[in-house]
């Protein structure tokens, strides 16, 4: 339109056309109606503006690892500590075990055996150490005149990291070692051995916060208070029978130990 029209031809020129039947006006622009448009914000939410991208926090459950420790201290005895254990839900192991494996052997001996975890047998069975890793553990044991079936002082008493079979015997992960290791404090706590041996590099883990069981082996350490020996596992000897010799050693050691104790 020219914009030199003055008010009077602007409005004449407006009357024509809604003599022609014009009934909007539209704007010298043109709008592009399939322009994609944002939404508007949420009614009722005045001036609303758009969340900030934070990732959403699930909410914090049950600390698995607090709740172990609170379940491990108030057993105030070894069948109570069992109990605690099979009772204890956050540990999927479970759901896959047919037993819990809790312990063999004296609970008053001097020597406390801690092995890593419940093989086929054990699961079977429901006591550690009876597959063809725990005959062998019986033979060495016997060398020294010791054995879990005994109830003098030559006897000794066993237990695992875990006492739940893992599936296809793979290694423990380390949050299944941490919520089961108040469980073996206390286990360890309540039968009070003079001597522990830790069997294995996941019992060293566990135990002495170490791994290396090839280089820890035959080197005593302390750990809760107690002399710890790390030995090499029977299950690794029966596919290294060349390392027998250094078990040996390690068993005479032992044997040394408690008779400079006795
Ligand atoms: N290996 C272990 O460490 N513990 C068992 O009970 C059996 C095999």
């Amino acid at each position: 339109m020219d914009s030199q029209l003055d008010w009077h031809a602007a409005r004449a020129a407006l009357e024509w056309q809604v003599d022609l039947g014009v009934t909007e006006t539209i704007s010298d622009i043109p709008v592009n109606r399939f322009e994609q448009v944002p939404p508007p914000p949420k009614a009722g939410v005045a001036g609303a503006v758009p969340a900030p991208d934070v990732p959403v926090q699930p909410e914090a459950g049950p600390d698995p690892v607090a709740e172990a420790e609170a379940a491990a201290q108030d057993a105030p005895d070894l069948q109570a500590l069992r109990t605690a254990m099979a009772a204890y839900s956050h540990c999927e192991l479970r759901k896959g075990a047919r037993n819990l494996v809790f312990c063999d052997g004296n609970p008053k001996a001097r020597v406390m055996i801690v092995g890593e975890s419940p093989g086929r047998e054990e699961d079977r069975i429901g006591k550690p150490f009876v597959g063809r890793a725990g005959q062998l553990l019986d033979r060495m044991l016997a060398a020294i005149d010791m054995g879990r079936e005994r109830e003098d002082a030559q006897s000794v008493y066993i237990t695992n990291v875990l006492p739940w079979r893992p599936p296809q015997n793979r290694d423990p992960k380390a949050e299944e070692m941490a919520m089961m290791l108040p469980f073996l404090k206390r286990h360890i706590a309540l039968v009070d051995p003079e001597i522990l041996v830790v069997m294995g590099n996941f019992s060293c883990q566990a135990l002495l916060d170490k791994r290396g069981i090839t280089r820890l082996r035959g080197q005593w350490h302390d750990a809760l208070g107690k002399p710890v020996l790390p030995m090499l596992h029977p299950a690794y000897l029966l596919r290294n029978p060349s390392a027998k010799r250094v078990a040996w050693a390690d068993l005479l050691d032992l044997q040394a130990r408690l008779n400079t104790k006795a």
